[in-house]
C-alpha cells in the first residue's frame, strides 16, 4: 500500500515576512497522519522554513539542485548535500518551467536525479506534455520520453527512492485541471512503463498529479488508483486551503 503525499511548490514566491505568516499558518494545520507532506520554498527560505516547522510533520525540499553532489566550485548552484545539510528532504528535478525558460534538458536532469540521489533526497521528477502536444496525441509519447531518460541512464532501480509528478503544462496556473479520467490515463501509463523493467518499483512508486490542484478538486483526483498525491503550485502558498488538500490525501 503507498503513503499518499502532498508537495506544495512555492515557486518564486515569498518574502521573509510572508514566508514567517505562511510558516504560522502551517504550524496551525490539522494535518491526517495518513499523508506524507512536505513543501518546496525557495531556496533562500528553506533554512527559515526549516526551522520554523520544526516539531511539525511537513518535511522540506528545494525546487531545484546542481548536477554535482557535492560542494565545489560551481557559482551561483546548490549542492544535494548542500540541501540535506540544511535540512532538505526532496528536490524537484525537471519542473516544466526549468525545462521550458530555463532550458534544462534530459541529459542535465539525469546529473541532477543522480547527484541528489547520491546524497540521500528523494528527486521529485516532474513529466508532462504541453497542450500543442496533447492536442496532437504525443501525450504519452512525451511522458514516456522524460521517463525513459532516466530509466535508460539510472535503471528502474532508481524509482525505489524517487517521487514522479505528473504535470500537464497546459494545466499549471491555468485553472485548467486534467479530468480525473485523463490524469489517471496517464499515471497508469507511467506504472505500466515501470512495471514492464520491474513490477515492484512500480508499484511501490508515487505518481502525484500537479495542475491547478485545490481543496474543491482533491479529493476526485486523489480518488483514483494510480493518483497518489498531488503536486501543488498556488493553493500551497494558503495555508488553510494547502491543508484542505492534504486531508483530501490522508483520509
Ligand atoms: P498550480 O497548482 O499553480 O497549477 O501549479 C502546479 C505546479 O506547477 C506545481 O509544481
Amino acid at each position: 500500500m503507498r503513503r499518499t503525499m502532498v508537495a506544495g511548490n512555492w515557486k518564486m514566491h515569498g518574502t521573509r515576512a510572508s514566508v514567517a505568516e505562511l510558516i504560522n499558518g502551517l504550524r496551525h494545520l490539522a494535518l491526517p497522519s495518513g499523508a506524507d507532506i512536505a513543501v518546496f520554498p525557495p531556496c533562500l527560505h528553506i533554512t527559515q522554513v526549516v526551522d520554523g516547522l520544526k516539531g511539525k510533520s511537513i518535511q522540506v525540499g528545494a525546487q531545484n539542485s546542481a548536477v554535482e553532489a557535492m560542494q565545489g566550485a560551481l557559482t551561483g548552484e546548490i549542492a544535494p548535500s548542500q540541501l540535506v545539510d540544511a535540512g532538505c528532504s526532496y528536490v524537484l528535478v525537471g519542473h516544466s518551467e526549468r525545462r521550458q525558460m530555463m532550458g534544462e534538458r534530459d541529459g542535465t536532469l539525469n546529473r541532477k536525479f543522480a547527484a541528489a540521489q547520491a546524497c540521500g533526497l528523494i528527486p521529485v521528477l516532474c513529466i508532462g506534455e504541453t497542450l500543442e502536444q496533447r492536442e496532437s496525441g504525443k501525450t504519452l509519447e512525451v511522458v514516456s520520453r522524460q521517463l525513459g531518460s532516466i530509466i535508460e541512464e539510472l535503471g528502474v532501480g532508481a524509482f525505489a527512492k524517487a517521487v514522479i509528478a505528473y504535470e500537464p503544462v497546459w494545466a499549471i496556473g491555468t485553472g485548467l485541471t486534467a479530468t480525473p479520467q485523463q490524469a489517471q490515463d496517464v499515471h497508469a501509463a507511467i506504472r505500466a512503463q515501470l512495471a514492464a523493467e520491474n513490477s515492484d518499483v512500480a508499484q511501490g512508486v508515487r505518481l502525484l498529479y500537479g495542475g491547478s490542484v485545490k481543496a474543491a478538486n482533491a479529493v476526485e483526483l486523489f480518488g483514483m488508483p494510480d493518483i497518489d498525491g498531488g503536486l501543488i503550485g498556488g493553493a500551497s502558498l494558503n495555508a488553510d486551503e494547502f491543508g484542505a488538500i492534504c486531508r483530501a490525501a490522508g483520509n
